[in-house]
Protein backbone atom coordinates (compact mmCIF):
# COMPACT_ATOMS: atom_id res chain seq x y z
CA UNK A 1 0.00 0.00 0.00
CA UNK A 2 1.40 3.53 -0.73
CA UNK A 3 1.81 5.84 2.09
CA UNK A 4 0.61 9.53 1.28
CA UNK A 5 1.35 12.80 2.90
CA UNK A 6 -0.24 14.05 6.18
CA UNK A 7 -3.95 15.59 5.78
CA UNK A 8 -2.92 19.29 5.65
CA UNK A 9 0.72 19.10 4.72
CA UNK A 10 2.12 19.08 1.34
CA UNK A 11 5.75 18.47 -0.99
CA UNK A 12 7.76 20.89 -1.96
CA UNK A 13 9.10 19.47 -5.27
CA UNK A 14 12.84 19.56 -6.62
CA UNK A 15 11.12 21.91 -9.41
CA UNK A 16 9.94 23.97 -6.81
CA UNK A 17 12.19 24.66 -4.24
CA UNK A 18 13.88 27.60 -6.09
CA UNK A 19 11.02 29.82 -4.83
CA UNK A 20 11.04 28.93 -1.80
CA UNK A 21 14.95 29.83 -1.96
CA UNK A 22 14.43 33.13 -3.91
CA UNK A 23 11.81 33.99 -1.37
CA UNK A 24 13.75 32.99 1.92
CA UNK A 25 16.62 35.05 0.45
CA UNK A 26 14.46 38.35 -0.18
CA UNK A 27 13.34 37.98 3.90
CA UNK A 28 16.81 38.04 4.78
CA UNK A 29 17.71 40.72 2.30
CA UNK A 30 15.49 42.98 3.78
CA UNK A 31 15.54 42.16 7.72
CA UNK A 32 19.08 43.02 7.37
CA UNK A 33 18.08 46.59 6.08
CA UNK A 34 15.95 46.96 9.23
CA UNK A 35 19.26 45.43 11.21
CA UNK A 36 17.58 42.40 12.25
CA UNK A 37 19.07 39.23 13.27
CA UNK A 38 17.67 35.40 12.72
CA UNK A 39 16.72 33.81 15.76
CA UNK A 40 16.14 29.78 15.64
CA UNK A 41 14.03 28.25 18.05
CA UNK A 42 12.60 24.69 18.22
CA UNK A 43 9.83 23.63 16.74
CA UNK A 44 8.09 22.19 19.42
CA UNK A 45 7.97 23.71 23.31
CA UNK A 46 6.32 22.72 26.58
CA UNK A 47 2.71 23.32 25.94
CA UNK A 48 2.81 25.95 28.55
CA UNK A 49 4.18 28.09 26.31
CA UNK A 50 1.42 28.49 23.80
CA UNK A 51 -1.01 27.30 26.23
CA UNK A 52 -0.98 30.30 28.78
CA UNK A 53 -4.01 31.00 31.18
CA UNK A 54 -4.62 35.00 28.99
CA UNK A 55 -4.34 32.67 25.60
CA UNK A 56 -7.98 31.51 24.70
CA UNK A 57 -8.02 32.18 20.94
CA UNK A 58 -9.09 29.11 19.20
CA UNK A 59 -6.03 28.73 17.55
CA UNK A 60 -4.12 27.74 21.16
CA UNK A 61 -7.24 25.79 22.63
CA UNK A 62 -8.36 23.94 19.88
CA UNK A 63 -6.04 23.54 17.02
CA UNK A 64 -2.26 23.10 18.30
CA UNK A 65 -0.99 19.68 18.26
CA UNK A 66 -0.51 18.78 21.72
CA UNK A 67 1.55 15.36 22.81
CA UNK A 68 2.98 13.49 25.40
CA UNK A 69 6.45 12.40 24.82
CA UNK A 70 7.79 9.66 26.12
CA UNK A 71 8.86 11.05 29.47
CA UNK A 72 5.29 12.16 29.81
CA UNK A 73 6.14 15.55 29.22
CA UNK A 74 3.32 17.77 27.67
CA UNK A 75 4.57 19.11 24.42
CA UNK A 76 3.26 21.28 21.80
CA UNK A 77 3.73 21.84 18.10
CA UNK A 78 4.23 25.61 17.93
CA UNK A 79 1.55 26.84 15.97
CA UNK A 80 3.29 30.26 15.44
CA UNK A 81 6.53 31.80 16.27
CA UNK A 82 5.88 34.78 19.02
CA UNK A 83 5.44 32.40 22.27
CA UNK A 84 8.58 30.15 21.42
CA UNK A 85 10.55 33.14 20.43
CA UNK A 86 10.00 35.23 24.07
CA UNK A 87 10.49 32.43 25.82
CA UNK A 88 14.10 32.06 24.07
CA UNK A 89 14.21 35.84 25.15
CA UNK A 90 13.71 35.31 28.54
CA UNK A 91 15.39 32.22 29.13
CA UNK A 92 18.68 33.72 27.81
CA UNK A 93 18.24 36.79 29.22
CA UNK A 94 18.50 38.85 25.99
CA UNK A 95 16.39 41.77 27.83
CA UNK A 96 19.83 42.19 29.44
CA UNK A 97 21.79 44.19 27.33
CA UNK A 98 19.01 47.12 28.07
CA UNK A 99 18.78 47.09 24.39
CA UNK A 100 16.01 46.47 21.84
CA UNK A 101 16.24 43.05 20.26
CA UNK A 102 14.98 43.30 16.64
CA UNK A 103 15.21 39.20 15.33
CA UNK A 104 13.23 37.61 12.66
CA UNK A 105 12.44 33.83 11.76
CA UNK A 106 11.55 31.50 9.33
CA UNK A 107 10.49 27.63 9.85
CA UNK A 108 7.09 25.78 9.86
CA UNK A 109 4.15 25.83 12.56
CA UNK A 110 1.13 23.58 12.73
CA UNK A 111 -2.10 24.41 13.21
CA UNK A 112 -5.12 21.10 13.08
CA UNK A 113 -7.62 23.38 10.91
CA UNK A 114 -9.52 22.78 8.11
CA UNK A 115 -7.31 22.44 4.97
CA UNK A 116 -8.08 24.60 2.31
CA UNK A 117 -6.22 26.39 -0.68
CA UNK A 118 -3.58 28.78 1.40
CA UNK A 119 -4.52 26.39 4.79
CA UNK A 120 -2.68 23.69 5.65
CA UNK A 121 -1.64 21.92 8.99
CA UNK A 122 1.69 22.07 8.42
CA UNK A 123 3.03 25.74 7.37
CA UNK A 124 5.43 28.18 6.75
CA UNK A 125 5.94 31.75 8.19
CA UNK A 126 8.73 33.89 8.09
CA UNK A 127 8.17 36.25 11.17
CA UNK A 128 10.04 39.63 13.08
CA UNK A 129 9.96 40.61 16.65
CA UNK A 130 11.34 43.75 18.02
CA UNK A 131 11.27 43.34 21.90
CA UNK A 132 12.06 45.47 24.87
CA UNK A 133 10.32 49.12 23.85
CA UNK A 134 7.60 50.99 23.91
CA UNK A 135 7.53 53.61 20.97
CA UNK A 136 5.07 54.86 18.22
CA UNK A 137 8.03 55.26 16.18
CA UNK A 138 8.42 50.94 16.50
CA UNK A 139 5.04 50.40 16.02
CA UNK A 140 5.22 52.17 12.81
CA UNK A 141 8.70 50.63 11.49
CA UNK A 142 7.27 47.18 11.76
CA UNK A 143 4.24 47.96 9.61
CA UNK A 144 6.61 50.07 6.86
CA UNK A 145 8.90 46.78 6.73
CA UNK A 146 5.88 44.85 6.63
CA UNK A 147 4.46 47.17 3.59
CA UNK A 148 8.17 48.06 2.43
CA UNK A 149 8.80 44.00 2.40
CA UNK A 150 5.45 42.90 0.27
CA UNK A 151 6.52 46.00 -2.25
CA UNK A 152 9.93 44.39 -3.05
CA UNK A 153 8.90 41.26 -3.75
CA UNK A 154 6.56 42.80 -6.32
CA UNK A 155 2.94 42.33 -5.44
CA UNK A 156 0.72 45.09 -5.93
CA UNK A 157 -2.82 44.00 -5.27
CA UNK A 158 -2.05 44.45 -1.14
CA UNK A 159 -3.97 45.78 1.69
CA UNK A 160 -2.26 47.35 4.89
CA UNK A 161 -5.24 47.37 7.41
CA UNK A 162 -4.44 48.81 11.10
CA UNK A 163 -6.33 49.46 14.19
CA UNK A 164 -5.89 49.86 17.86
CA UNK A 165 -6.87 47.88 21.02
CA UNK A 166 -5.71 50.37 22.86
CA UNK A 167 -3.53 49.83 26.57
CA UNK A 168 -4.97 47.38 29.16
CA UNK A 169 -7.40 49.85 30.06
CA UNK A 170 -8.62 50.67 27.32
CA UNK A 171 -9.33 46.72 26.30
CA UNK A 172 -10.98 45.96 29.32
CA UNK A 173 -13.29 48.50 29.01
CA UNK A 174 -13.98 47.23 25.69
CA UNK A 175 -14.18 44.00 26.41
CA UNK A 176 -17.14 45.32 29.09
CA UNK A 177 -18.97 47.01 26.04
CA UNK A 178 -18.77 44.50 23.94
CA UNK A 179 -20.09 41.91 26.38
CA UNK A 180 -22.95 44.04 27.30
CA UNK A 181 -23.65 44.45 23.73
CA UNK A 182 -23.57 40.91 22.74
CA UNK A 183 -25.33 39.99 25.53
CA UNK A 184 -28.82 40.57 24.22
CA UNK A 185 -28.49 38.33 21.52
CA UNK A 186 -26.99 35.62 22.95
CA UNK A 187 -29.76 33.30 21.99
CA UNK A 188 -28.83 34.27 18.24
CA UNK A 189 -25.13 33.79 18.15
CA UNK A 190 -23.35 30.46 17.00
CA UNK A 191 -22.79 27.66 19.71
CA UNK A 192 -19.10 29.04 19.49
CA UNK A 193 -19.51 32.90 20.19
CA UNK A 194 -22.13 31.94 22.86
CA UNK A 195 -18.67 30.18 24.66
CA UNK A 196 -16.89 33.38 23.68
CA UNK A 197 -19.24 35.24 25.35
CA UNK A 198 -18.12 34.86 28.56
CA UNK A 199 -14.86 33.76 28.15
CA UNK A 200 -13.12 36.21 24.78
CA UNK A 201 -15.80 38.20 23.37
CA UNK A 202 -13.62 40.08 21.54
CA UNK A 203 -13.57 36.70 19.45
CA UNK A 204 -17.12 37.08 18.18
CA UNK A 205 -15.87 40.26 16.19
CA UNK A 206 -13.69 37.50 13.59
CA UNK A 207 -15.78 35.05 13.71
CA UNK A 208 -16.98 33.34 10.01
CA UNK A 209 -20.11 32.03 11.32
CA UNK A 210 -21.12 35.50 12.64
CA UNK A 211 -19.83 37.39 10.41
CA UNK A 212 -23.42 38.57 8.61
CA UNK A 213 -25.00 38.85 12.19
CA UNK A 214 -26.81 42.20 12.61
CA UNK A 215 -25.11 42.63 16.50
CA UNK A 216 -21.61 41.75 14.68
CA UNK A 217 -22.13 44.86 12.31
CA UNK A 218 -23.80 46.67 14.53
CA UNK A 219 -21.06 45.94 17.30
CA UNK A 220 -18.74 48.75 19.02
CA UNK A 221 -15.02 49.17 18.12
CA UNK A 222 -11.90 49.05 19.88
CA UNK A 223 -11.48 52.98 18.94
CA UNK A 224 -14.97 54.02 20.67
CA UNK A 225 -13.23 52.65 23.80
CA UNK A 226 -9.68 53.97 23.53
CA UNK A 227 -8.24 56.10 26.16
CA UNK A 228 -6.40 59.65 26.53
CA UNK A 229 -3.08 57.99 25.93
CA UNK A 230 -3.92 54.74 23.76
CA UNK A 231 -5.78 57.74 21.45
CA UNK A 232 -2.43 59.46 21.28
CA UNK A 233 -0.10 56.73 20.82
CA UNK A 234 -2.32 55.36 17.69
CA UNK A 235 -2.01 58.96 16.86
CA UNK A 236 1.52 58.97 16.51
CA UNK A 237 1.67 55.57 15.16
CA UNK A 238 -0.14 56.82 12.27
CA UNK A 239 1.97 60.26 11.59
CA UNK A 240 4.95 57.96 11.23
CA UNK A 241 3.11 55.81 8.96
CA UNK A 242 2.10 59.35 7.10
CA UNK A 243 5.57 60.83 6.88
CA UNK A 244 6.71 57.50 5.14
CA UNK A 245 3.99 57.30 2.71
CA UNK A 246 2.78 54.17 3.37
CA UNK A 247 -0.70 53.51 2.22
CA UNK A 248 -3.11 52.04 4.98
CA UNK A 249 -6.56 51.92 5.77
CA UNK A 250 -7.95 52.37 8.90
CA UNK A 251 -10.08 48.96 10.23
CA UNK A 252 -11.72 49.65 12.84
CA UNK A 253 -12.78 45.96 13.77
CA UNK A 254 -9.85 44.22 13.34
CA UNK A 255 -8.97 42.58 16.27
CA UNK A 256 -6.94 39.71 15.30
CA UNK A 257 -6.52 35.90 16.15
CA UNK A 258 -4.51 35.65 19.37
CA UNK A 259 -5.41 37.36 22.34
CA UNK A 260 -1.70 38.73 23.46
CA UNK A 261 -1.97 41.84 21.28
CA UNK A 262 -2.53 45.55 22.88
CA UNK A 263 -2.28 48.87 21.10
CA UNK A 264 -1.40 48.84 17.04
CA UNK A 265 -2.58 45.67 15.35
CA UNK A 266 -2.65 45.18 11.37
CA UNK A 267 -3.02 42.86 8.66
CA UNK A 268 -1.88 42.74 5.07
CA UNK A 269 -4.00 41.57 3.18
CA UNK A 270 -4.38 40.21 -0.55
CA UNK A 271 -6.17 42.40 -3.10
CA UNK A 272 -6.16 40.12 -5.98
CA UNK A 273 -9.26 38.81 -8.22
CA UNK A 274 -9.90 35.26 -7.73
CA UNK A 275 -7.49 34.50 -4.58
CA UNK A 276 -9.49 32.88 -2.66
CA UNK A 277 -10.69 33.37 0.89
CA UNK A 278 -7.42 32.70 2.86
CA UNK A 279 -6.30 36.31 1.93
CA UNK A 280 -4.63 37.51 4.64
CA UNK A 281 -0.99 37.04 3.72
CA UNK A 282 0.67 38.24 7.24
CA UNK A 283 -0.26 40.69 10.59
CA UNK A 284 1.20 41.62 13.46
CA UNK A 285 1.19 43.76 17.00
CA UNK A 286 2.27 45.15 19.87
CA UNK A 287 1.91 42.37 22.66
CA UNK A 288 2.83 44.30 26.35
CA UNK A 289 2.26 40.98 28.67
CA UNK A 290 4.07 38.32 27.01
CA UNK A 291 7.36 39.07 28.06
CA UNK A 292 6.57 38.69 31.40
CA UNK A 293 3.78 36.16 31.73
CA UNK A 294 6.69 34.15 29.94
CA UNK A 295 8.72 34.97 33.40
CA UNK A 296 10.33 37.81 32.15
CA UNK A 297 10.26 41.67 32.94
CA UNK A 298 7.81 43.90 32.36
CA UNK A 299 8.58 44.38 28.82
CA UNK A 300 6.88 45.59 25.50
CA UNK A 301 7.21 44.07 22.08
CA UNK A 302 5.45 43.98 18.54
CA UNK A 303 6.18 42.09 15.61
CA UNK A 304 4.12 40.39 12.38
CA UNK A 305 4.12 37.65 10.45
CA UNK A 306 3.64 36.26 7.45
CA UNK A 307 2.61 32.83 5.56
CA UNK A 308 4.90 32.00 3.09
CA UNK A 309 2.73 29.60 1.25
CA UNK A 310 0.00 32.50 1.14
CA UNK A 311 3.14 34.86 -0.77
CA UNK A 312 4.16 32.27 -2.91
CA UNK A 313 0.40 31.84 -4.21
CA UNK A 314 0.29 35.47 -4.44
CA UNK A 315 3.24 35.87 -6.37
CA UNK A 316 1.44 33.27 -8.97
CA UNK A 317 -1.86 34.87 -9.00
CA UNK A 318 0.22 38.11 -10.09
CA UNK A 319 2.06 36.95 -12.69
CA UNK A 320 5.34 38.67 -10.85
CA UNK A 321 8.59 37.11 -12.33
CA UNK A 322 10.15 36.23 -9.03
CA UNK A 323 12.88 33.99 -9.71
CA UNK A 324 14.57 31.54 -11.66
CA UNK A 325 15.40 28.31 -11.58
CA UNK A 326 18.83 27.19 -11.81
CA UNK A 327 20.45 26.84 -14.89
CA UNK A 328 23.34 24.52 -16.31
CA UNK A 329 26.32 26.19 -17.29
CA UNK A 330 27.34 23.22 -19.21
CA UNK A 331 26.91 19.28 -19.74
CA UNK A 332 29.48 16.73 -20.11
CA UNK A 333 28.82 14.25 -22.70
CA UNK A 334 31.13 11.04 -23.48
CA UNK A 335 31.29 9.25 -26.49
CA UNK A 336 31.97 5.35 -24.47
CA UNK A 337 32.33 4.50 -21.19
CA UNK A 338 35.93 4.78 -20.51
CA UNK A 339 35.73 8.26 -21.13
CA UNK A 340 34.15 8.80 -17.54
CA UNK A 341 36.80 9.24 -15.39
CA UNK A 342 37.79 12.27 -17.57
CA UNK A 343 34.11 13.84 -16.93
CA UNK A 344 34.65 13.50 -13.43
CA UNK A 345 38.01 15.02 -13.74
CA UNK A 346 36.51 18.40 -15.89
CA UNK A 347 33.83 18.26 -13.87
CA UNK A 348 35.95 18.51 -10.42
CA UNK A 349 37.76 21.41 -12.06
CA UNK A 350 34.54 23.39 -13.78
CA UNK A 351 33.10 23.44 -10.27
CA UNK A 352 36.13 24.98 -8.36
CA UNK A 353 35.48 27.39 -10.70
CA UNK A 354 32.11 28.22 -9.65
CA UNK A 355 30.28 26.79 -13.09
CA UNK A 356 27.18 24.81 -12.76
CA UNK A 357 28.07 21.69 -14.51
CA UNK A 358 26.48 18.42 -14.80
CA UNK A 359 26.67 15.03 -16.85
CA UNK A 360 24.63 11.92 -17.20
CA UNK A 361 24.63 9.05 -14.82
CA UNK A 362 21.73 6.91 -16.37
CA UNK A 363 22.05 7.02 -20.21
CA UNK A 364 24.78 5.47 -21.98
CA UNK A 365 24.35 6.10 -25.29
CA UNK A 366 25.43 9.44 -26.90
CA UNK A 367 21.89 10.27 -27.89
CA UNK A 368 20.18 9.96 -24.58
CA UNK A 369 22.80 12.30 -22.72
CA UNK A 370 22.38 14.92 -25.68
CA UNK A 371 18.66 14.75 -25.14
CA UNK A 372 19.17 14.85 -21.48
CA UNK A 373 21.56 17.88 -22.38
CA UNK A 374 18.66 19.57 -24.13
CA UNK A 375 16.11 18.93 -21.89
CA UNK A 376 17.98 20.75 -18.91
CA UNK A 377 18.71 23.69 -21.15
CA UNK A 378 22.58 23.50 -20.36
CA UNK A 379 24.32 26.52 -21.94
CA UNK A 380 27.29 24.32 -23.53
CA UNK A 381 27.84 21.10 -24.53
CA UNK A 382 31.39 18.98 -23.25
CA UNK A 383 32.04 16.89 -25.70
CA UNK A 384 34.22 14.20 -25.02
CA UNK A 385 34.98 11.91 -28.55
CA UNK A 386 37.68 8.99 -28.38
CA UNK A 387 39.43 10.43 -30.99
CA UNK A 388 40.03 13.74 -29.84
CA UNK A 389 40.74 12.72 -26.29
CA UNK A 390 43.64 11.56 -27.88
CA UNK A 391 44.23 14.18 -29.45
CA UNK A 392 43.95 16.31 -26.14
CA UNK A 393 41.26 18.43 -27.19
CA UNK A 394 37.56 18.60 -26.22
CA UNK A 395 34.03 19.83 -28.48
CA UNK A 396 32.54 22.67 -26.90
CA UNK A 397 28.89 23.27 -28.38
CA UNK A 398 27.31 26.60 -27.42
CA UNK A 399 23.42 24.73 -27.11
CA UNK A 400 21.67 28.28 -28.56
CA UNK A 401 24.18 29.38 -31.83
CA UNK A 402 24.69 25.41 -32.62
CA UNK A 403 28.60 26.64 -33.01
CA UNK A 404 30.80 24.10 -31.66
CA UNK A 405 34.66 24.57 -30.96
CA UNK A 406 37.59 22.31 -30.00
CA UNK A 407 39.67 23.20 -26.61
CA UNK A 408 42.54 22.13 -25.53
CA UNK A 409 42.00 20.00 -22.68
CA UNK A 410 43.92 22.68 -20.18
CA UNK A 411 41.69 25.46 -21.69
CA UNK A 412 37.78 24.36 -21.10
CA UNK A 413 38.19 25.79 -17.65
CA UNK A 414 39.01 29.26 -19.22
CA UNK A 415 37.16 28.87 -22.55
CA UNK A 416 34.08 28.43 -20.80
CA UNK A 417 34.59 31.39 -17.76
CA UNK A 418 35.29 33.84 -20.31
CA UNK A 419 32.38 32.77 -22.65
CA UNK A 420 29.86 32.83 -19.89
CA UNK A 421 31.70 35.72 -17.89
CA UNK A 422 32.13 34.86 -14.85
CA UNK A 423 34.92 35.70 -14.31
P1 LIG B 1 -1.29 34.84 12.59
O1 LIG B 1 -2.18 35.88 12.05
O2 LIG B 1 -1.91 33.72 13.35
O3 LIG B 1 -0.22 35.59 13.49
O4 LIG B 1 -0.45 34.20 11.41
C1 LIG B 1 0.28 35.01 10.54
C2 LIG B 1 0.12 34.54 9.11
O5 LIG B 1 0.44 33.16 8.99
C3 LIG B 1 -1.31 34.63 8.59
O6 LIG B 1 -1.61 35.93 8.17
C4 LIG B 1 -1.25 33.66 7.43
O7 LIG B 1 -0.70 34.28 6.28
C5 LIG B 1 -0.30 32.60 7.92
N1 LIG B 1 -1.06 31.43 8.39
C6 LIG B 1 -1.67 31.26 9.56
N2 LIG B 1 -2.25 30.05 9.64
C7 LIG B 1 -2.01 29.43 8.45
C8 LIG B 1 -2.33 28.15 7.90
N3 LIG B 1 -3.02 27.25 8.59
N4 LIG B 1 -1.90 27.87 6.65
C9 LIG B 1 -1.18 28.77 5.94
N5 LIG B 1 -0.85 29.99 6.42
C10 LIG B 1 -1.25 30.32 7.66
C11 LIG B 1 0.78 34.98 14.16
O8 LIG B 1 1.11 33.83 13.98
C12 LIG B 1 1.54 35.88 15.08
N6 LIG B 1 2.59 35.10 15.75
C13 LIG B 1 2.12 37.08 14.33
C14 LIG B 1 2.88 37.99 15.22
C15 LIG B 1 4.23 38.07 15.32
N7 LIG B 1 2.36 38.83 16.09
C16 LIG B 1 3.34 39.45 16.74
N8 LIG B 1 4.48 38.98 16.31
Amino acid sequence: MAINKVKGTYDVLPTESYLWHKLEDKIKEVLHLYNYKEIRTPIMEYSEVFHRQSELSDMVTKETYDFDDRGDRKLTLRPEGTAGVIRSYVENKLYSSQELEKVYYIGPNFRYERPQKGRYRQFYQFGVEAIGAVDPALDAEMIILAFDFIKRLGLKGVRVRINSLGDDDSRRNYTEALKNHFLPHEATLCEDCKQRLTKNPLRILDCKIDQKHEAVINAPTPQDYLNEESRSYFKSVLEHLNVAKISYEIAPKLVRGLDYYSHTVFEIEADIEGFGAQNVLGGGGRYQKLVSELGGPDLGGIGFACGMERLLLALEAENVDFAKEIELDAYVIVFNNDLKTVATKILYELRGANLTVDANYTQKAFKGQLKQALRMNAKYLIIIGEEEFKKGVVGIKNTKTEVQEEVLFAKIKKYLVEKLEKK
